[in-house]
């Protein structure tokens, strides 16, 4: 087979990416066997080594290397540069919008990949690049859909993985990880890993709804693939550059595992719930200052400490719950959000009178009931109304 080298283009992309360069891509495509997927946000320093350790053990005829960018430096020019003197064709998408973060990266390298075999790797030589070849042997010696590299059995080790608390963050997503998802995991010992093959033939991409680090989680729940197999590897120190996982990539982790468990739609309805049940601390707060501290008579000081609690919530529902979903303005979504929020005073307000002044229960306790009362409906007023939910009908037909 002969592999006709032709000069770097820009091609117009599709929707929302660009595709930034095509280097070295055979003339008369054949079927490839292996299509290397890379995730690189700042990897500039890494680039040249990552090429080259690829170069040494996949023959240039069989393979591609698409890389999935999200950088906000250079890296896609060195991408292309290094492309250049890279005898395997490789491909840059860059993304101006990182949706899905790395995962999102992961599954749109997957949609272009042409390889009959898929592996996914860092950028940043922390997954060996020689293991590439060898979880696709061991994929087809065994007849696996999947492959995974994993750290934690025989042989495998987290070496690379430096400070004592990185080492803590993983063992523990892990077991957090195999603990909710018992069943679909029990087959494999490293769920969390960034480095596996999988048959493209086994991969249904379009079930994929990755949401940051665990695109290999979201594939093993979703796509439920056939045989999986395991080839322990060492996990390496970082070769240059810094790690992209963070706090905010934590918290995204645990909204990815509660989205994979429960579905969208009840993983808002639980948030929903967290945020209501943290609005009682500043409701009861200011209602106990203003009645007992402050002597003001119950009704007027219930209705104050709701207007209080009500801001708090709208604080945290709008900014961490329905960030993504502002449709409406601020002044738009705030004046209907404390409208609603206060409007339950007029169910609440009888009820607590009743409650104190009839059955004669103490006025932080008759509140409290009131407020559990009021949390269902206001629930279904502010995902239909406010936020715009589409009916799950609409979703599945459109
Ligand atoms: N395109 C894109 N977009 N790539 C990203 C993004 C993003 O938003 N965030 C990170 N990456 C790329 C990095 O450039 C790197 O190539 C790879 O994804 C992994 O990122 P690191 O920052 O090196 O992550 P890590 O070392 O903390 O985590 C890795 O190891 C974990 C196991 O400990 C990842 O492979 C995880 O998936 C894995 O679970
Ligand atoms: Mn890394």
């Amino acid at each position: 087979m002969t592999l006709e080298m032709t000069p770097p283009v820009v091609v117009p992309a599709p929707a929302r990416i660009r595709l930034t360069g095509q280097i070295g891509v055979l003339q008369v495509p054949t079927a490839l066997k292996q299509s290397v997927v890379i995730p690189t946000f700042n990897e500039r320093d890494n680039i040249g080594a990552l090429l080259e350790r690829l170069t040494a053990v996949l023959p240039a005829g069989e393979t591609e290397i698409i890389f999935v960018d999200d950088s906000t430096d250079d890296t896609p020019d060195l991408i292309l540069q290094a492309a250049m003197d890279c005898p395997l064709p490789v491909t840059v998408y860059h993304r101006d919008h990182a949706i899905g973060g790395l995962g999102g990266a992961v599954v749109e390298g997957m949609r272009h990949a042409r390889g009959a075999w898929i592996v996914v790797m860092d950028a940043d030589l922390q997954h060996p690049p020689e293991m590439v070849p060898r979880l696709i042997a061991a994929g087809t010696r065994d007849g696996a859909d999947l492959v995974v590299g994993t750290r934690y059995a025989g042989g495998g080790s987290t070496d690379g993985l430096s400070a004592g608390y990185r080492r803590l963050v993983s063992s523990g997503s892990t077991l957090l990880t195999k603990l909710v998802f018992r069943n679909s995991l029990l087959r494999v010992s490293d769920p969390m890993s960034g480095l596996f093959a999988v048959r493209a033939s086994s991969l249904d991409v379009g079930e994929l709804r990755p949401e940051g680090f665990k695109v290999l989680l979201e594939l093993l729940v979703r796509n439920r693939p056939g045989r999986i197999g395991e080839v322990p590897y060492a996990f390496q120190q970082r070769h240059a550059g810094v790690s992209k996982s963070s706090f905010a990539e934590g918290a995204r982790f645990l909204k990815h595992l509660a989205i994979l468990r429960f579905g969208a739609q009840r993983t808002r309805i639980l948030a929903f719930a967290l945020i209501g049940i943290s609005g009682l601390i500043p409701n009861q707060l200011a209602l106990w200052l203003l009645a007992h501290v402050a002597g003001v008579h119950y009704v007027p000081a219930a209705i104050v400490a709701n207007v209080i609690a009500v801001g708090w919530n709208f604080a945290l529902t709008d900014s961490l719950l329905y960030r993504n979903r502002r449709h409406r303005s601020l002044s738009g979504r705030m004046t209907r959000f404390f409208l609603m929020g206060n409007a339950d005073l007029l169910l609440r307000i009888p009820l607590l009178a009743v409650l104190v002044d009839g059955v004669h229960l103490g006025v932080l306790v008759a509140n409290l009931i009131t407020l559990v009362a009021s949390f269902v409906v206001r629930f279904l007023i502010l995902d239909r109304v406010i936020y715009l939910n589409k009916p799950k009908t609409l979703e599945a037909a459109g």
